[in-house]
């Protein structure tokens, strides 16, 4: 199939709480990428609330797209196409960037293109790839994707454009974002938790408070049962059950909480969060002002206990599948400790691992473009009646 180099997407993102939209051209140059991030809404009640979240899409989807064309030289008639996530997602926040998008389309007559936000999650991962001038890219691919509401693994394929995926693995509770979030709201150092973690693990010591593998586990067997708290479809059953690649993080948050309750740290995390009330991004000399050591000890342990376990499961499954490159995509990829980890440890099995650029790992609308280009060769547009699907599984 034809590679058409000045195809120029306008990709729309609004699935959780950053309104985003960017011009990428062929896939791969990225001309501009706007995020109105909606931290501080959310800030006050330690994580995303879903009726703030659209209402604040709503306020911002028009200036967020105007300035994304202003700032890729384009116009709403010069783009070639219009791509805007589908799911899964909120499903008040995801209809905003759908009817925009929608609206778009039909006014201007430019073709829809329909995308999976975990499938933009990997693609930005190629964002990078290309960037990178790297050759070929080997299949079959290993994607993990770590995010707010997601820990899932991936296998994916391509063949002419279409990139089909097999989920062989994913969180059965809490998914590794969640868990930075929830242990930092726990420990008093706000909201989100993983960019705070990941600044302030570097002060602690990694070796000072033992997780069992116990506070880290999952069931041995998938049940293929509807996975109601991710909202995604699982797969069909298989003929044979495979080696099981699933990932557990509600055990670790628990273990945090009793060490916090039995080393009696509460009244230190009550005056962490009165200091910390009234900044709304602290530094990290901010935040290691109200940390004492022990507090840092238990930071640096549980993301190296969060690091070990990501790392080990999907250089395991990427050993059982015996695939040829590693994908690391979502906001938990922009981890250091993850990053070097990853890079040490695929190294000693011969794989290559792929990150996006730190800023394109949490939600973007220049991955939902780079995901769209193989559609946009394949032609695969949607209609006007395609809707918001909250729990979209990626095949
Ligand atoms: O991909 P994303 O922006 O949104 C979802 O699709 O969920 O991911 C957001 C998640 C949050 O849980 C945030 O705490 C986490 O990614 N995150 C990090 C880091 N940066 C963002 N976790 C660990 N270390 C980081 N540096
Ligand atoms: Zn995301």
């Amino acid at each position: 199939m034809p590679i058409m180099p000045d195809a120029y997407i306008l990709g729309i993102e609004s699935s959780c709480d950053e309104t985003g939209a960017a011009v990428v051209r062929a896939g791969s140059e990225i001309l501009s990428n706007v995020v109105a991030s909606q931290i501080a809404t959310h800030q006050p009640y330690g994580g995303v609330v879903p009726e703030l979240a659209s209402r604040e899409h709503l306020r911002a989807i028009v200036p967020v797209v105007r300035q994304a064309l202003a700032e890729a030289g384009q116009t709403y008639a010069s783009v070639d196409a219009i791509a805007v996530t589908q799911g899964p997602g909120l499903a008040g926040a995801l209809l905003v960037g759908i009817s925009f998008a929608k609206a778009l389309a039909f006014a201007l007559d430019k073709p829809l293109i329909a995308v999976n936000h975990l499938e933009g999650h990997i693609h930005a991962v190629l964002l990078e790839q290309r960037l990178g001038g790297e050759g070929e890219l080997n299949f079959p691919v290993l994607a993990l994707v770590v995010s707010g509401g997601h820990t899932h693994l991936y296998l994916a394929e391509e063949r002419e454009n279409l990139w089909t995926y097999r989920n062989i693995g994913h969180t059965r509770d809490d998914a590794a974002g969640e868990a930075f979030d929830k242990v930092a709201k726990l420990l008093g150092l706000g909201y989100p938790g993983g960019p705070i973690i990941d600044r302030l693990a570097a002060h602690g010591d990694a070796q000072a408070v033992k997780f069992q593998a116990s506070q880290i586990k999952h069931r041995d067997r998938r049940d293929h049962r509807q996975d109601t708290r991710q909202g995604e479809e699982m797969q069909p059953p298989a003929q044979a059950v495979g080696p099981d690649f699933d990932f557990s993080y509600s055990g670790i948050k628990t273990a945090v909480l009793r060490y916090v309750e039995t080393h009696d740290l509460k009244p230190a995390i009550a005056a962490r969060r009165q200091a910390l009330a009234g900044i709304s991004s602290p530094t990290v000399e901010e935040l290691l002002k109200v940390c004492d050591r022990q507090t840092l000890n238990l930071i640096a342990s549980f993301q190296r206990a969060m690091v070990n376990d990501l790392v080990a499961k999907t250089l395991a499954a990427a050993r059982e599948y015996e695939v040829r490159t590693l994908f690391v995509g979502g906001g938990v990829a922009s981890n250091r400790e993850l990053r070097s980890t990853f890079e040490r440890e695929a190294a000693m099995q011969g794989l290559p691992v792929y990150f996006p650029p730190r800023a394109l790992s949490t939600d973007n609308a220049a991955m939902i473009a780079a995901a769209a280009y193989p559609k946009f060769l394949r032609r695969e547009f949607v209609a006007m009646d395609f809707s918001a699907d909250a729990g979209m599984a990626l095949r």
